[in-house]
């Protein structure tokens, strides 16, 4: 596949890695070449199959709009646009294009939004709950999306209406670990969820994004990644 790659940060740089590896064809355009959206002008995308964004809450909205205006499938990592969630649905489902977006790529991520669906129920036997997630000092947007994600499956699991609270860590260059603390009068139940590097988070986008090669629609990753 050929595949745009915006952003060469952190994760932007392994995603290239894990597409070159995995036999892609990709071009990679960070800030500069991509200054006023430079890089998703329509000859820039005639070429490509898929755009993968890992850039800035500030510019993947901008980002998003020029892909779905050329009619390019699109898979987004980046976080800190989930207000915006539904009307890029609609735009993505009116102009017919492809998108699977996710605060977390990681497989091992979503086995563990399954652990948290389960252990909602405690909040239905007498236990409160809190969530705690640290990340390196450079990153930009808190609370972070995945913890924001687990906040939102314990609520829709435990029939709840209130979020458990969430604190966030800035320190040193943690990946990212995200923690669910359950307590009752009687114990504490820890889950722990530790990224020991980017590696999952980049193989989950590359992989979407030969999930989604030539198809159509609006997907959240936690309900397609089984099928990758
Ligand atoms: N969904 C997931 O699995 C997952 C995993 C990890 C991270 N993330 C999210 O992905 C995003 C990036 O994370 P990161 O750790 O890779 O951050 P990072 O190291 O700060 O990298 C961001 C990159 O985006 C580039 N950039 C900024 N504006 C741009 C634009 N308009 N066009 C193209 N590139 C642009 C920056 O370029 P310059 O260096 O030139 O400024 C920088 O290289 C964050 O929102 C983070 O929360 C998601």
């Amino acid at each position: 596949m050929r595949l745009l790659i915006l952003g060469r940060g952190k994760t932007g740089s392994l995603v290239a890695d894990v597409a070159r590896q995995r036999g892609h064809d990709i071009r990679v355009a960070g800030a500069s070449e991509n200054a006023g959206g430079a890089a998703l002008a329509a000859e820039k995308l005639r070429e490509i199959d898929v755009v993968i964004d890992f850039t800035a809450p500030s510019c993947v909205v901008a980002n998003i709009e020029a892909c779905i205006r050329e009619g390019k499938n699109m898979v987004v990592g980046t976080t800190g646009w989930h207000g915006e969630v539904d009307r890029i649905k609609n735009l993505v489902e009116s102009h017919g294009t492809g998108f699977v977006y996710a605060a977390n790529f990681s497989v091992g991520v979503n086995f563990f939004l399954d652990v948290a669906r389960t252990a909602a129920a405690a909040l239905r036997h007498g236990y409160s709950g809190q969530i705690f997630e640290r990340h390196h000092v450079h990153k930009k947007d808190a609370p972070s999306g995945t913890a924001i994600a687990i906040q939102r499956v314990i609520r829709e699991s435990s029939g709840g209406e209130e979020d458990l609270e969430i604190t966030s860590f800035r320190e040193g260059d943690v990946v990212g670990m995200h923690e669910i603390v359950l307590e009752s009068p009687a114990d504490r139940i820890y889950l722990c969820h530790d990224a020991k590097s980017r590696q999952g988070f980049a193989d989950g986008a590359v992989r979407a994004a030969e999930w989604l090669a030539g198809k159509k629609g609006f997907y959240d990753f936690k309900d397609v990644w089984r099928e990758l």
